[in-house]
């Protein structure tokens, strides 16, 4: 399975900050945003992934990144030159995707908790056994207005998605993290721009919910999904992030130790990454793993 994260977009509900800067190089707490999707990739078990910016911040991800060889992993680049919307993601990344199945993270989404992993493999399976064709995730928020809401069966069946409902038929909002199978490009090709101009992902969803192969998986109580697309979001996850790290001693989203976890990288690779970083907690942190 191939990974795609989209590290795009303009970031104007964080203006002046992401006036030059995108807001996926910004710091969440102790290391840039794109270091917590890419963990869930990492964590997914998907080694080949492509990360899609702008043409002015492609350059940057790269210096930060390279080419994956670092954390065992594979780690290529494409350019979006709009914010055409998510969908376009499957026709920048068409060749890329090369006929596999394919995971998408939009690059400002943070998950973590407990089972993250299971569920990640669980919807993994599902698709590569042809028992979804795609599987979105379902988290329960209060206020389900501001979101895509999903209603599911107790088998997971997709029944409906909406974006942004007044009424909302279920409390599961529908974050940034999408499994499809290899028809995802084609589909992806026959949509048509929405009202406001974009690809929408809604519409590539609406496509296998229509055909009956869209499944949603939810997330359980007291696991989190941060949104960082605001200023209070971005506070608020840098809060949590730190929170957790103090108290517990377990670093959230360190790139360097998933890989080394899963196998990817030796442990004397890990230490060498560590040595690197060794003036900062977060070296230290690396140079502890045992
Ligand atoms: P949004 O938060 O919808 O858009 P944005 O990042 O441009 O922010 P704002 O609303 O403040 O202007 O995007 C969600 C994620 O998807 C974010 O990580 C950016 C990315 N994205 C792209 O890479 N390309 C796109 O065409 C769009 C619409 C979003």
């Amino acid at each position: 399975m191939k990974g795609i994260i989209l590290a795009g977009g303009k970031g104007t509900r964080l203006y002046p900050m992401t006036k030059v800067v995108s807001k996926q190089l910004l710091p969440l707490y102790d290391k840039p945003m794109i270091y917590y999707p890419l963990s869930v990739l990492l964590l997914a078990g998907i080694r080949d992934i492509l990360i899609i910016s702008t043409p002015e911040d492609t350059p940057s991800f790269k210096k930060l990144l390279g080419d994956g060889a670092r954390l065992g992993v594979s780690l290529s680049y494409k350019v979006q030159e709009n914010p055409n919307g998510l969908a376009e993601a499957f026709i920048l990344g068409e060749d890329f995707i090369d006929g596999d199945n394919v995971c998408l993270i939009l690059g400002d989404n943070v998950f973590y908790g407990q089972n993250l992993t299971r569920t990640l493999r669980e919807a993994r399976t599902m698709v590569e056994s042809g028992d979804a064709g795609a599987v979105i995730f379902g988290y329960p928020v209060k206020d389900p207005r501001a979101f895509g809401v999903v209603e599911f069966d107790a088998n997971g069946k997709v029944l409906s998605i909406e974006e942004k409902p007044s009424e909302p038929k279920s409390k599961y909002a529908v974050p940034g993290l999408y499994f499809y199978d290899s028809s995802v490009c084609e589909i992806a090709k026959n949509i048509k721009p929405s009202e406001r101009g974009e690809l929408e992902i809604t519409a590539v969803n609406n496509e296998y919910l229509d055909n009956g192969k869209l499944m949603a998986l939810p997330f359980d109580r007291g696991f989190a999904w941060l949104d960082t697309g605001t200023p209070e979001g971005m506070l608020q996850a840098a809060e949590f992030i730190e929170a957790m790290q103090v108290r517990q001693g377990f670093y959230i989203s360190c790139i360097e130790e998933i890989a080394w976890r899963r196998g990817f990288i030796t442990h004397e690779q890990l230490m060498s990454l560590g040595e690197e970083l060794k003036m900062t907690e977060y070296g230290e942190y690396l140079l502890s793993l045992k």
